[in-house]
């Protein structure tokens, strides 16, 4: 069952899945939630780390989502199978002076990958982004996380900085690698 209405785009995976894409809202909390955990428990190149969120968290941070939406600082948007969260991807405006670029940040089920769907979803907020009055999309990946850095690369993000040390996942450091593409 699907239990969301009015997708704001919709494409088909190379397996043949049909995916929605839909803008978030409170009401889908507890998908949201299965969604966050799924992620929290695998412990992937993430910051979604430690202990599984509860329902109370999860919904501070997507009411704190959805006002930065409603402000126009953000844009989040859901990726939709069979009325699960699959996938999701997001872009946040800078402070002031650098409202010109924004932050992606994109994570797909661990289920659903190499399927095509995070190469939509990036396209998807690119063309977003362009009509959010971003110039400059950036984003900071774990230096280990070839599959996104693959990803990034095929768009033709390049890097521009590594902090070294900059993460900490599984009881090691690691480096953050910063890229970024110019939308104009
Ligand atoms: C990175 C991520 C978003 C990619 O999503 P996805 O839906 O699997 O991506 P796609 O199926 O569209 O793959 C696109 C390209 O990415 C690269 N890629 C993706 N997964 C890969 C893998 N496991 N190994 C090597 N390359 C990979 C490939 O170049 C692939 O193109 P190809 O299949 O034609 O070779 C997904 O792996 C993910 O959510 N990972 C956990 C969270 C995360 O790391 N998010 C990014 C934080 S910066």
């Amino acid at each position: 069952m699907n239990l969301f209405n009015r997708p704001v785009a919709q494409f088909k995976t190379e397996s043949g899945k049909e995916i929605l894409i839909f803008r978030p809202t409170l009401d889908r909390l507890p998908i949201l939630l299965r969604f966050t955990n799924r992620l929290i428990a695998e412990d992937t190149y993430l910051n979604l780390t430690g202990r599984a969120k509860t329902y109370q968290e999860e919904e501070s941070w997507l009411r704190g989502t959805l006002a930065d939406i409603k402000s126009k600082k953000s844009l989040y948007f859901w990726a939709v199978s069979d009325g699960k969260i699959v996938g999701s991807v997001s872009v946040n405006h800078g402070y002031e002076r650098s409202w010109h670029v924004g932050k992606i940040g994109l994570m797909v089920d661990r289920d659903f990958r190499r399927d095509g769907i995070g190469t939509k979803l990036l396209e998807f907020i690119l063309k977003e982004a362009q009509d959010f009055e971003i110039k400059m999309a950036t984003l900071e990946v774990f230096k280990e996380n070839f599959p996104a850095i693959k990803l990034y690369k095929k768009f033709d993000f390049r890097v521009y900085g590594r902090l070294p040390g900059g993460l900490f996942r599984k009881g090691k450091f690691s480096d953050t690698i910063e890229m970024y593409k110019k939308l104009d």
